[in-house]
């Protein structure tokens, strides 16, 4: 591959510019709850990449793990795919065999990134999931909320995370 091909491929495609600041690892600390599971805090670490196919892809991915033994907890990978319009739509793929399609929106000048799933499968309990991730002083922070069989959503998992 010639230099200029080169460098127009590992370029930031345009559409993935405006989410750019996700890009790298963060790792932090959260906490766990709903109103029929007792709380709990955990470890994680968070990637995205964007691979220099010169796709409007981010590849992501996040493990857990018990604070007190390192334990791995849950762990899911997926695929963000933003629009230049501020929408985007999400696939992930979690250890526990759930799957999910979420669509939503971004936005650019807070850098405020609303998810909710369109489709929740493989799930057992599960039947509604959103994901609110937000840069807050240049950490990120995240909320996830799940609506089960039994419950309306309700906050699952909240986490602050800092760039490596
Ligand atoms: C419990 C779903 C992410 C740790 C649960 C329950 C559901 C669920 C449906 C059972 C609630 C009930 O019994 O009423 C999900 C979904 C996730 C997710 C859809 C991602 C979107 C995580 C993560 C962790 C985690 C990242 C760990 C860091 C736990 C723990 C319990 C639990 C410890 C309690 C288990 C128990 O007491 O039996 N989750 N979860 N979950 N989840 Fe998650």
């Amino acid at each position: 591959m010639d230099k200029e091909k080169k460098e127009e491929s590992s370029a930031i495609h345009p559409a993935v510019a405006p989410l750019s600041y996700l890009l790298g690892t963060w790792k932090g600390e959260g906490e766990g709850g709903y109103p029929t599971i007792n709380s709990f805090r955990y470890g994680e670490e968070l990637h995205f990449s964007h691979p220099a196919s010169g796709k409007p892809v981010i590849a992501y991915s996040h493990k857990t793990w018990k604070l007190d033994s390192g334990q791995p907890m849950h762990s899911e990978s997926g695929y963000w795919r933003p629009k230049p319009d501020g929408s985007l739509e999400v696939v992930i793929a979690q250890s526990t065999g759930l799957a999910e399609v979420l669509n939503g929106t971004y936005s650019a000048e807070d850098n405020v990134i609303k998810l909710h799933s369109q489709v929740v499968a493989n799930a057992s309990k599960v039947r509604e999931i959103s994901r609110v991730y937000e840069m807050v002083n240049g950490d990120l922070h995240y909320v996830v909320q799940l609506a089960t069989n039994l419950t309306t959503l309700q906050p699952h998992l909240k986490a602050v995370l800092k760039k490596l």
